[in-house]
C-alpha cells in the first residue's frame, strides 16, 4: 500500500481523538445551497435506482437525489446527526483515523459518497482501499469538497494546498485505492467553489 501522506502531511493542529471534536452534533450545512444542489445533480448522474449507497463521513444530510436506492447506509462520527438523517436505512459510527476498516462485507455497495470531509482523513491510502473493498467491481466513489474546513482538524497537506493541489491530492488518494479517475470537476455554481472527483473501479 503506497503511503500518500507523510507523517508531517497528516498532522492536525488538534490531535485529540476525532470523537472528541465531533462529540456534539452540528445540525448545519457545510456549503451553500448552490454547492449542495450541484452535488445532488452529480449524484443523480452517477447513480441508478436500486444502487446500494454508502455515505461515508456523513451527518444529518446526505444530499442524495430523490431516487429509490436499494439501501443507503451512513457512516460518521456523531450518532445524533446520523440518527437524524432520514435518508439513511442504517448507520455505523466509526473513526477512520483510528481504524480504517469498515464493518461491511466485500462488494456490499455500488457507490460510496464522501462529501465535504476528505480533508480530515489522516490515512487516505488505507481508507480509499477500504472504500474499494466494500464496493462491487465497477463501483464508484464520489469525493466532493469546497474551500471550507474545520482548520484544526484538517491535515496539514490540505491546509497548505491550493484548491487545484487539493484536487491533485484527492487524485492520489483515489489512485492509492485502486480507482481510475473518471471525472474531475471544478466549478463555481454559487459562492462556494464546487470540486468533485469521481473514481471508478475496474
Ligand atoms: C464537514 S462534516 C460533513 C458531513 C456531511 N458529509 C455533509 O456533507 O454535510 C465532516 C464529517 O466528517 C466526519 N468525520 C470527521 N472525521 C472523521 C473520522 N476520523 N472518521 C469518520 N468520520 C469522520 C464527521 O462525522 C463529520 O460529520
Amino acid at each position: 500500500m503506497p503511503t500518500v501522506l507523510s507523517d508531517r502531511d497528516r498532522r492536525k493542529r488538534d490531535d485529540r481523538p476525532d470523537e472528541t471534536f465531533y462529540a456534539e452534533p452540528r445540525f448545519v450545512t457545510h456549503a451553500d445551497d448552490a454547492f449542495l444542489a450541484r452535488l445532488t445533480e452529480l449524484y443523480a448522474s452517477v447513480t441508478e435506482p436500486g444502487d446500494r449507497v454508502l455515505d461515508a463521513m456523513s451527518s444529518w444530510v446526505s444530499h442524495l437525489p430523490d431516487v429509490e436506492y436499494a439501501r443507503v447506509v451512513g457512516h460518521g462520527l456523531n450518532e445524533a446527526e446520523l440518527a437524524a438523517n432520514d435518508r439513511l436505512d442504517e448507520f455505523v459510527v466509526s473513526d477512520l483515523n483510528a481504524d480504517q476498516s469498515l464493518p461491511f462485507a466485500d462488494g456490499s455497495f455500488d457507490v460510496v459518497c464522501c462529501a465535504l470531509s476528505v480533508q480530515y482523513l489522516q490515512f487516505p491510502g488505507p481508507t480509499f482501499a477500504e472504500f474499494a473493498r466494500v464496493l462491487a467491481p465497477g463501483g464508484t466513489v464520489v469525493v466532493s469538497f469546497s474551500n471550507r474546513m474545520f482548520p484544526t482538524k484538517a491535515v496539514r497537506a490540505w491546509r497548505a494546498a491550493s484548491m487545484a493541489e487539493r484536487a491533485d491530492l484527492v487524485e492520489r488518494y483515489l489512485d492509492a485505492g485502486g480507482f481510475a479517475v473518471t471525472d474531475r470537476i471544478a466549478e463555481r455554481p454559487g459562492g462556494d467553489p464546487f470540486y468533485a472527483l469521481v473514481g471508478t473501479l475496474p
